[in-house]
C-alpha cells in the first residue's frame, strides 16, 4: 500500500482497535467477536511491518511489551502524589467533617465516596490525547518511569477517546489484580517453580515494576482511576464530573460510588461497603471520602503529607485466633505438594474458615507454623484465608514442626524438591491424585457434568479409568457396580459421555489441562487452528504470533503435544469417535445455550467445588463472575450464602439453589442449542 494511504488506514485501525478495547476491557460489553478484533490487529501489524517507520509507541501493537530495561528512569511529579489521613471509626469521619466545616464555614457541600483500591498507585500523563508517560508514586515527589509496562494494560487507553483532548491530562489511579487472576498467577508460578506472591497487591506491584515488560503483558492487571492530577483547560467543577469525563476518555469507573449530601450518608456508605467488600472481585481496603467541589478542595489545601479535603476510612482488618489441628498435604493436577493447615473452624469476616493454604515448605518454615500452634488468621483481601502469624507465647511444648513428606501422600512415590525450587513434586506422572484431578477436569470441561469427584475417584481406584480416553470405553454393567450408582444414573452418565464426543475443539484443548492453557488461551488457539493435528505440527514461534500468546504458553503447548502419551491418547480418542476438528470454525460462545448469561456463585456447594461449577457454566457459553449486579442472570446460592444472595434479592436477580442449578445444566445438555434459561 502507498505510504499516504497506509498512514490513513493505520490511523483508522488504531482508533478502531482502541474503541473495541474500551468496549471489551472497560465496559465489559464487546461489540465484535474476538476473531474480528484479532483481524483488525493483524491488519495493523501487517501494515506496520510494511512501513516500520510508522510504528509509534502508542500503537495497540505495542501492548505486548518491549525489550527489557536495565533501570527505570526517574520522574518528578509536578503535583506531588500525597497519601491520605486514615479514619478507623465513624467518629473519625465526623471529626473530619467538623475540621472541613471549620475551615470552609457553612457552605453547601457534598462528599464523594468511592472504594479505596488496594493496589499500586500510578500516574499517567497524556499530551494532546496521547499516552506520554506512566510513573509509580515513589515517595510522592519522585517515581519511576514505567511507561512501557503500563502500555501493556488493556484498561489504560493509549489515546484518549474524546474529540478534543486537552493539551495535558494527568490521570491518577491504582493498578490492581483480581483475586481470580491472583490465584491463577500463583498456580502458574507454582507450576513453574517460582515462589507464589503473598497477596494480590504484591502481585500487581511486582508485575508493574518488571524490567521485562513482556512479563507485565502476560499478567492480568487492571487500572482504576481515582483522581485527575495536572490538567490544562478543562472546566470541571467537581470530582464526580472529572471522573465521568475520565470515563468517556476510555478509563474504567469505580465499581461503587455515592455523592453524600452529609457526613452521615458518607458514614452509611462506608459501613455498607465494609460488609459488602467480599462482593468486589479485587482487594479494597476502605472507602475514600472526598470533598466533591474542586474549588473547595483547593481552598482546603494540604499538609505536607495529605490533603485536608479527603480521608480514607479503613475497613477493620478482621483477624481471628484459632488452633492448627493438622497440616495435610494436597496433591494437585500438576503434581505439586501443597501443605494445607487444618484448623478448628472459626468465623472470619462473615464465613467459616477451617483450611488455609501454606503454599510450600519454605512458607511453613518462614512462619514457623507447627501442628498444635495457636495462630492469627485473616482473609487476604477479605477473601483468601491466610495464617498471619503464630502466637509463640501460647506454645506448651507439645507442638510438632511440619515435615514435608518424602513420599507423595497419595501414591507413595518419591516426592522431590529440586535445588533452587520452592515446590515439592510427586515424581510419578501417573500418580492417582494427578490423574484423577486431570480426569475430573477433563470430564467437567467436556460437559460430563454428572461425573463428579466421588465417581471419578472410584472409577480410577477400581482401574476402570486410567486416563481420559478410558472414560469413553465405560459400559453400563461396569458403571452400575459403583457405589451409589443405579441404572438410571448410569445411563444418564453414559449419554453425557456420548454427547461430549461432539464438543468443539476449544473444549477439548481446555479439557487436556495443559499447563497455562485455560479457557481463554484455548479460545485463542482454536480460533487459529481448527484441527488437533495442527497442534502436533505447530512451532513455538507460530504460536507466539497469536495475539495474547506469550513464550511460556507457547512452550507449554509445544511440550504437551510432543509427548508420546499425548499422541497415544489422541489416537484413542479418534478411534472412539471423539471429534478432533471443528467443521465450521465459528465462535462457539455465541451459539452455546448459555451465551450471554452470567452466573454468580455464593456460599459453599456440596456436590462439586465452585471452580468446577464455574467451568461448567463457561462450558455452556456463559460467564461466571463474582459480583452481583442488575445484569447478573442468576445467583447460585450454596450453603451459608453470603451477602451476594441478599444483594440478588434486592436487585430482583433470580436465585437458584444447587439442585436447581444442576437440573438446569442437565436440561441444557438434553436440548443443547435451544435452551431458554
Ligand atoms: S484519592 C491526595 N482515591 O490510597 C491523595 N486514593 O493511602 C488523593 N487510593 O496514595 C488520593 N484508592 O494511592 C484516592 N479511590 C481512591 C483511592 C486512593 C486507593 C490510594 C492512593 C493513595 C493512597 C493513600
Amino acid at each position: 500500500m502507498e505510504r499516504e494511504q497506509a498512514l490513513l488506514r493505520i490511523d483508522m485501525l488504531r482508533r478502531l482497535i482502541e474503541h473495541h478495547r474500551w468496549r471489551y476491557y472497560v465496559l465489559d460489553a464487546p461489540e465484535v467477536s474476538d476473531a474480528h478484533f484479532d483481524g483488525l490487529l493483524r491488519e495493523l501489524q501487517g501494515l506496520e511491518a510494511e512501513h516500520p517507520d510508522l510504528i509509534t509507541p502508542n500503537s495497540p501493537t505495542q501492548r505486548v511489551g518491549a525489550p527489557p530495561v536495565k533501570e527505570f528512569g526517574t520522574v518528578r511529579h509536578r503535583i506531588p502524589l500525597l497519601s491520605l489521613d486514615n479514619a478507623f471509626h465513624a467518629d473519625d469521619l465526623r471529626a473530619f467533617d467538623k475540621r472541613v466545616k471549620r475551615i470552609l464555614g457553612e457552605v453547601p457541600m457534598e462528599y464523594s465516596c468511592e472504594l479505596k483500591f488496594d493496589g499500586l498507585a500510578v500516574s499517567l500523563l497524556y499530551r494532546r490525547g496521547q499516552f506520554a508517560l506512566g510513573a509509580t508514586r515513589g515517595d510522592g515527589h519522585e517515581g519511576e518511569d514505567i511507561s512501557t509496562n503500563l502500555r501493556t494494560l488493556r484498561s489504560i487507553p493509549l489515546q484518549l477517546l474524546v474529540e478534543n483532548p486537552p493539551e495535558l491530562l494527568e490521570v491518577r489511579g491504582e493498578v490492581i489484580m483480581t483475586f481470580a487472576d491472583f490465584e491463577a498467577t500463583n498456580e502458574e508460578r507454582q507450576a513453574r517453580n517460582e515462589s507464589p506472591f503473598a497477596n494480590p497487591r504484591n502481585a500487581a506491584a511486582g508485575s508493574v515494576r518488571q524490567q521485562d515488560s513482556k512479563i507485565t503483558a502476560g499478567r492480568k492487571l487492571s487500572f482504576y482511576p481515582y483522581a485527575v492530577g495536572e490538567v490544562s483547560g478543562l472546566p470541571f467543577r467537581t470530582h464526580d464530573q472529572a471522573m465521568a469525563y475520565i470515563h468517556t476518555c476510555g478509563f474504567k469507573q469505580t465499581p461503587a460510588f455515592r455523592l453524600a449530601p452529609s457526613i452521615e450518608e458518607a458514614v452509611a456508605f462506608c459501613l455498607e461497603w465494609q460488609s459488602k467488600r467480599g462482593e468486589i472481585p479485587f482487594g479494597v481496603d476502605g472507602v475514600v471520602v472526598k470533598v466533591n467541589d474542586l474549588s473547595l478542595q483547593e481552598q482546603l489545601g494540604a499538609t505536607t503529607h495529605s490533603p485536608r479535603w479527603a480521608i480514607a476510612y479503613k475497613f477493620p482488618a478482621v483477624e481471628e485466633i484459632t488452633q492448627v489441628q493438622e497440616i495435610t498435604v494436597y496433591v494437585g493436577r500438576t503434581g505439586v505438594l501443597t501443605p494445607v493447615a487444618v484448623m478448628t473452624p472459626v468465623e472470619v469476616d462473615g464465613s467459616t474458615v477451617s483450611h488455609a493454604s501454606l503454599h510450600n515448605e519454605d512458607e511453613v518454615r518462614g512462619k514457623d507454623i507447627r501442628v498444635g500452634d495457636w495462630v492469627i488468621l485473616h482473609k487476604a483481601g477479605a477473601v483468601i484465608p491466610e495464617i498471619l502469624s503464630v502466637l509463640v507465647e501460647r506454645r506448651n511444648g507439645q507442638e510438632r514442626p511440619f515435615q514435608m513428606p518424602a513420599n507423595c501422600p497419595v501414591c507413595g512415590a518419591e516426592a522431590m524438591r529440586l535445588e533452587g525450587e520452592a515446590a515439592t513434586r510427586c515424581t510419578n506422572i501417573s500418580c492417582p491424585a494427578q490423574v484423577s484431578e486431570r480426569i475430573l477436569h477433563f470430564c467437567a470441561v467436556m460437559g460430563m457434568e454428572g461425573l463428579g469427584p466421588a465417581i471419578v475417584v472410584q472409577l480410577h481406584r477400581t482401574g476402570l479409568v486410567k486416563d481420559v480416553a478410558d472414560v469413553y470405553s465405560l459400559r453400563l454393567e461396569q458403571m452400575v457396580e459403583l457405589e451409589r450408582m443405579g441404572p438410571t444414573l448410569a445411563k444418564k452418565l453414559l449419554e453425557q459421555i456420548e454427547g461430549s464426543k461432539r464438543q468443539p475443539l476449544r473444549q477439548l484443548i481446555t479439557a487436556f489441562g495443559i499447563p497455562q492453557v485455560g479457557w481463554h488461551v484455548a479460545d485463542l488457539l482454536t480460533q487459529r487452528y481448527h484441527d488437533i493435528e495442527d497442534f502436533f505440527r505447530v512451532s513455538e514461534d507460530e504460536l507466539q504470533a497469536i495475539h495474547g500468546i506469550g513464550p511460556s504458553i507457547a512452550l507449554s503447548v509445544v511440550v504437551f503435544f510432543r509427548q508420546a502419551e499425548t499422541r497415544r491418547i489422541v489416537e484413542e480418542l479418534r478411534n472412539i469417535g471423539v471429534q478432533l476438528r471443528d467443521e465450521v470454525p465459528i465462535r462457539e460462545s455465541e451459539t452455546l445455550p448459555w451465551s450471554g448469561k452470567s452466573f454468580v456463585f455464593t456460599g459453599a456447594m456440596t456436590t462439586l467445588p465452585r471452580e468446577q461449577a464455574e467451568e461448567m457454566v463457561r462450558a455452556q457459553g456463559g460467564t461466571a463472575g463474582s459480583s452481583v449486579s442488575r445484569k447478573t442472570s442468576f445467583v447460585v446460592s450454596g450453603e451459608k450464602p453470603g451477602s451476594k444472595a441478599e444483594k440478588a434479592r434486592s436487585l430482583g436477580v433470580p436465585i437458584l439453589d444447587e439442585g436447581q442449578f444442576l437440573e438446569m445444566l442437565t436440561r441444557v445438555d438434553e436440548k443443547k442449542g435451544n435452551h431458554h434459561a
